[in-house]
This record gives C-alpha cells, structure tokens and sequence, in this order.
C-alpha cells in the first residue's frame, strides 16, 4: 500500500476502506465513527479497578450512539451546559442522575438550577455561585473545582489550570469557599480538577491527585476526588501512543496512597478520538509558486482543530491507497481564511485529483462539536458503525 510512512495500518478505517469509499459516495463532509473501537476504549478504561467511577466528557462527541454505547459500558457523563444535560437526557432518559455530572465554567445562574433540579452532580468552580444564589444550595450536595496552581496539555489554548486560566479555585481561596457553602448550607462531598487536554506524562495526575487530597483532608467532608480527564492520543502516526499501563499504575498508586477518598475520572478525547474520521472530497489540485495543494471540500468548518491549534491530523487518499506517496502538497478547505489548511506538507499520490476520497484521521473527538456554517457551508453529516 503507498500510505505516506507513518500512516496506521491497522487503524480500523484501513479494514473498513470500501465500506467508507460507498459512504462518501453519499455525501461529503462527512464524519464516521467505529464503535467497536469506542467500547473496546470503554474497556480499556474499565479495567483500571482502582478507579471507582468514570464519566465521558460528552463535549467531545455527544453522538447520540457514541453515548448509549459508553452507558452500556459502564460510563457515566460529564456536562457542562444546561444543553448537555438536556441532550444526555434525551438521548438516555432512564440514565441515573447519579451518573452525571454538571461541571460548568462561569455558567448563569438558571442552568446551577437546572442541574440542581435533575439531580445531578454539580461542580461549583468559583466563589460567585454561593455567594450570589445561596438560596439554590441549600441542603445540597456539591464538589468544588480546584485549580491546583498548574496546567497542562498539547496547546495553551487547552491549559484548564494555573494563574491565567479562568478555571477553579485556587487553593488559598477554598477556605472562604468551605464559609459560603456552609452559610448557604451546602455539604462539600467532592473535589473535582482538570487542567489540560492532551496530555502524555502521566505523572502530571498524581501532582493533581496530591492537591485534592490535601484539600480535601482539610475540609473533612469530602468523598471522592475527580482528577479530571485530558489523556492524550498519537495524532502523529509516528508519535509514540498514550501510555495507558503508566496511567493505570499511577491510579493505583495514588488509590493506595489515599484509600479514603473515591478516584474519579473524566476523560473525552481518549475515547473517541481515534474512533473517528472525516470524509472529504477532493475539489482541486493547484500549483502556485511551488506550492501544490489539494482542495478538499470542507476545511476548518469541519474541522476547527489544527487552524485554532496547528493540530496534526493524518490525512489519506482513501482512493488511492495503492499509489505510492508522491512530493508533498497542503491540504485546504474552501474558507476565506489563510489559516484554512487541513494538512501541511502531505504526501499524498501524485495522482490525486478531484473525486477522490480524503480521510482525516483521528477526528472523532473535538471534531463535528466545533465545526460551524462559516461562509454558510453545511454542517458534515455524521453516521456511526455498529
Ligand atoms: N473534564 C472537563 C471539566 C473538561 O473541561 C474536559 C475538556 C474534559 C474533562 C475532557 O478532556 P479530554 O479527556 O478530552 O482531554 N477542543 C480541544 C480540547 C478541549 C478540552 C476541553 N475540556 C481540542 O480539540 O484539543
């Protein structure tokens, strides 16, 4: 096969090639996704028994197929708006409230009292909530957010925590926390941190895990510790993978550590990412001042990831997955934006032309959430394998 070096082989999209080519067929942009490959994630995860709970970040991908199959798994959900919850609902209207979770940045006052009457967890992230609606938590159970003083992750844009993150609350400003939600009459059950997207060196949960518990020993009411999610993938197929056995031995250790408390987690990309792929059609093969590049049919407003963070994603000639890689070429989207580039660099056949199937790899999480109508394209379809 001429896959450009590096491109993954047994990737699931590589076995299920004709099947996408029909597909596309129907209709580009569109985003598939493998949920074989989601449950088989969901089991990864689930294996790790020193984690008492696990919650999908839905924000990653709330299709509605990709949620029943984590819920049947095991999976509780992560929300963070009124329009999450809703959509969890909808989508699983027998699910536990007790398998949910609201952790919301700077959210109004009427999505605290939805989450409240659904009863579901509810984070509260800063000091405004108990103090302005106090009359909303009274007799509730909460979980604060905590910035633990650092962050993480593959860009800046994606860095929950430290001084310049609008995120959680600092550590010295729990104690006036712990005051407002006694006045209010809240119980403190849980501390909750997530600090970055993206990330690969696992030791980065513990210094998490350390802060919470401390936190938590001085406020005394405290059950369980949420470290958040933000484990990373290898985008680049020459990128060494998430380390997941490094993970699980880190959550062991820290479950050791403080048997006490529950552990928590709330990953999204880990799950999804590589479950899914964009379909495009090319549109164009133009050279410009010894730049070729292959139009696609839809770029950052499929997309948004590598113009926002100069993401990596693989991209193939799922037409020509025989031709030999040819002189690289960029791979653009149709936007009025120079920053609407899907690829730069890419090895792609010589004899790719207009018609043929481009598949962006790895696009399942952070992917159809963000895409938008800019220049007013359609929004990509989405279909999920069973
Ligand atoms: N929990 C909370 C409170 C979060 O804000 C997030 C993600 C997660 C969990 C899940 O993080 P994950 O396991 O997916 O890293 N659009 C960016 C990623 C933004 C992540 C926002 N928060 C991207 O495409 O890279």
């Amino acid at each position: 096969l001429g896959l450009p070096e590096g491109a993954r082989r047994e990737a699931w999209w590589m076995a299920r090639r004709d099947d996408l080519l029909d597909r596309a067929a129907a209709g580009t942009p569109r985003y598939v996704y493998d949920l074989d490959t989601v449950r088989a994630r969901a089991r990864g995860l689930a294996g790790i028994a020193a984690v008492d709970r696990r919650f999908f970040a839905i924000k990653a991908n709330p299709h509605p197929a990709i949620l029943r199959v984590l819920a049947e798994e095991g999976s509780g959900l992560e929300c963070v708006s009124a329009g999450e919850l809703a959509h969890v609902f909808a989508v699983l209207p027998d699910l536990d409230p007790g398998r949910v979770l609201f952790t919301p940045s700077f959210a109004p006052r009427a999505e605290y009292a939805d989450a409240l009457a659904r009863g579901v967890h509810v984070t509260v992230d800063s000091v405004a909530p108990l103090r302005d609606w106090p009359e909303l938590f009274a007799g509730r159970e909460i979980t604060l957010r905590i910035d633990p003083g650092f962050g993480s992750g593959h860009h800046e844009k994606v860095r929950t925590g430290g001084k310049g993150a609008k995120f959680g609350l600092a550590v010295d400003a729990v104690p006036a926390v712990v005051a407002a939600a006694a006045a209010a009459g809240a119980r403190i059950v849980g501390l909750h941190a997530h600090i970055g997207s993206g990330i690969h060196d696992t030791a980065h949960w513990r210094e998490v895990h350390a802060v919470l518990a401390s936190t938590a020993d001085e406020i005394g009411t405290v059950a369980f510790l949420d470290i958040g999610g933000g484990l990373g993938i290898a985008y680049d197929p020459d990128a060494e993978a998430f380390d997941l056995a490094a993970y699980a031995r880190e959550l062991v250790e820290m479950k050791a550590a403080r048997p006490e408390y529950a552990l928590w987690i709330e990953p999204g990309r880990w799950l999804v990412a590589e479950a899914g792929v964009l379909l495009l059609t090319a549109t164009q093969v133009v050279d410009k001042q010894g730049v070729r590049r292959v139009g696609a049919d839809a770029g950052m407003n499929a997309l948004l990831r590598p113009a926002l963070y100069g993401a990596f994603h693989e991209i193939v000639n799922l037409s020509r997955l025989d031709a030999p890689p040819g002189t690289p070429v960029d791979v653009v989207g149709p936007i009025c934006e120079s920053g609407d580039v899907l690829g730069r660099r890419r090895r792609l056949p010589d004899a790719t032309r207009e018609g043929d199937v481009l598949l962006v790899a790895d696009a399942g999480a952070y992917g159809m959430v963000m895409a938008n109508t800019y220049n007013q394209r359609a929004l990509p379809v989405e279909e999920a394998l069973a």
